[in-house]
């Protein structure tokens, strides 16, 4: 008997797609098991490994015959600590131990917080563009999406003026990101107390997603550098990005001790903590010098100019003052959408790079390169390109 006949899934699963990278990478495999050898600029994972000695230290530990049992729900002692050290030394912003969860990646970061606060039918405020999760978990939840804009011609800023003509009474979350993905756009201090202010005033809990603040950025922020943010916000980060561990999967949530209580107790039903000589090699991660940072820095500047490139032979047009993984550029006008130039440049370049559509309405006219290739790749993909435009005979 097919039981598929039968069952459906829940109907918030309906309501949410598959992630975009899911199916779109399934297809770049099949084009490489083909032999086409796609160069991909799309998902946003660094190429290159951590610090020597956060690999050494991993392999170390791994082989005693100790570390192999389950670990606390809440992280270990020392991780927690090496984390508010962390937070000390890069925002001047101080944690005690009970203010900081460690997670596995900040992504699920995204569903404890929303399982810990949101009731059916509470209102989330995500960007629009913004990272997918956010919307997603948020219909998971049955609860109301309300996308608010995120315009160029306001340097990708939330609209605070727009954003107080809302019906905001029964909004609980509004997700905030920045250095933004996808726009690129850096944080300021005075976005961070607009922010607060905002929370305050309306009692809704600001969740700040901060995992992009270390790269191609002079002065990474924490919303909790500004006074009383704790009280209201939530702030995520992930050394995924800035440590080049994306496949460790070391996230961390800082908030007051209530709010991170709440969250605990969603994450302690879910999960049973993470393998502990990764949480060794974390702390080791944590203290990183800011010379690696900075070298990595060098690397990605280098990058980035290929990048530019790629976006000036499409026509393209983008702010040089774009800080962390990524560059985002607007599509010429002449274009269909960005999701026809992406599929054109896959299919016939050999290209892949991420169309601004996923990302909600006001991407759709833009595209996105990730710096997590090298600078060799990514000099590749624009010879693919600009011989590809040669031949379809187009200038643009
Ligand atoms: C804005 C944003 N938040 C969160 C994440 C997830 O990061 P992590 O690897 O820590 O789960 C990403 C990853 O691409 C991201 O772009």
């Amino acid at each position: 008997m097919n039981h598929n006949n039968f069952i459906e899934p829940a109907e918030h699963v309906k309501s949410i797609a598959e992630y975009y990278f899911s199916v779109k990478l399934q297809e770049v495999a099949k084009m490489n098991a083909e032999g086409k050898n796609v160069i991909s600029l799309g998902v946003g994972s660094p190429d290159l490994p951590p610090s020597e000695y956060v690999v050494e230290e991993l392999s170390k530990v791994a082989t005693r015959n100790d570390v192999h049992g389950y670990q606390p729900y809440t992280g270990i002692p020392e991780l927690k600590q090496a984390y508010a050290d962390w937070y000390k030394r890069s925002y001047d912003v101080t944690l005690n131990t009970s203010e900081v969860l460690p997670l596995i990646g900040s992504k699920e970061g995204i569903l404890h917080t929303s399982l810990a606060f949101l009731n059916v039918g509470d209102g989330v405020l995500v960007p629009n563009p913004g990272y997918p999760t956010y919307t997603s978990v948020s219909k998971l939840m049955r609860a109301d999406v309300i996308p608010y804009d995120l315009m160029e011609s306001n340097n990708w800023m939330p609209d605070f003026e727009a954003l107080e003509k809302m019906d905001l009474r029964h909004v609980k979350l509004m997700w905030v990101n920045y250095p933004n993905m996808p726009t690129s756009a850096n944080a300021s201090i005075e976005l961070f107390e607009k922010l607060v202010a905002f929370g305050k005033k309306h009692s809704i809990v600001i969740c700040h997603d901060n995992p992009y603040s270390f790269i191609l950025n002079d002065k990474p922020l924490s919303i909790l550098q500004i006074e009383g943010a704790k009280d209201i916000c939530i702030e995520l980060n992930s050394m995924s990005k800035s440590h080049n561990m994306a496949g460790w999967r070391m996230g961390v949530l800082c908030s007051n001790e209530q709010f991170v209580k709440w969250i605990l107790k969603v994450k302690s039903n879910v999960d049973s903590g993470q393998f502990l000589p990764m949480q060794k090699a974390a702390i080791k991660a944590l203290s990183t010098p800011k010379q690696w940072h900075d070298n990595m820095n060098l690397l990605y500047e280098q990058r980035r100019l290929w990048a530019y490139k790629i976006m000036t032979i499409l026509g393209c047009k983008y702010d040089r003052n774009q800080v962390g993984l990524f560059v985002w550029a607007k599509i010429p006008d002449y274009e269909v959408g960005s999701e026809e130039l992406i599929n054109d440049l896959l299919y016939n370049a050999r290209v892949f790079l991420t169309p601004g559509f996923i990302f909600g309405s006001n991407g759709s006219r833009y595209i996105r390169i990730s710096l997590g290739s090298s600078a060799t790749k990514i000099q590749q993909a624009y010879e693919r390109i600009a011989d590809y435009l040669i031949k379809r005979n187009t200038t643009y």
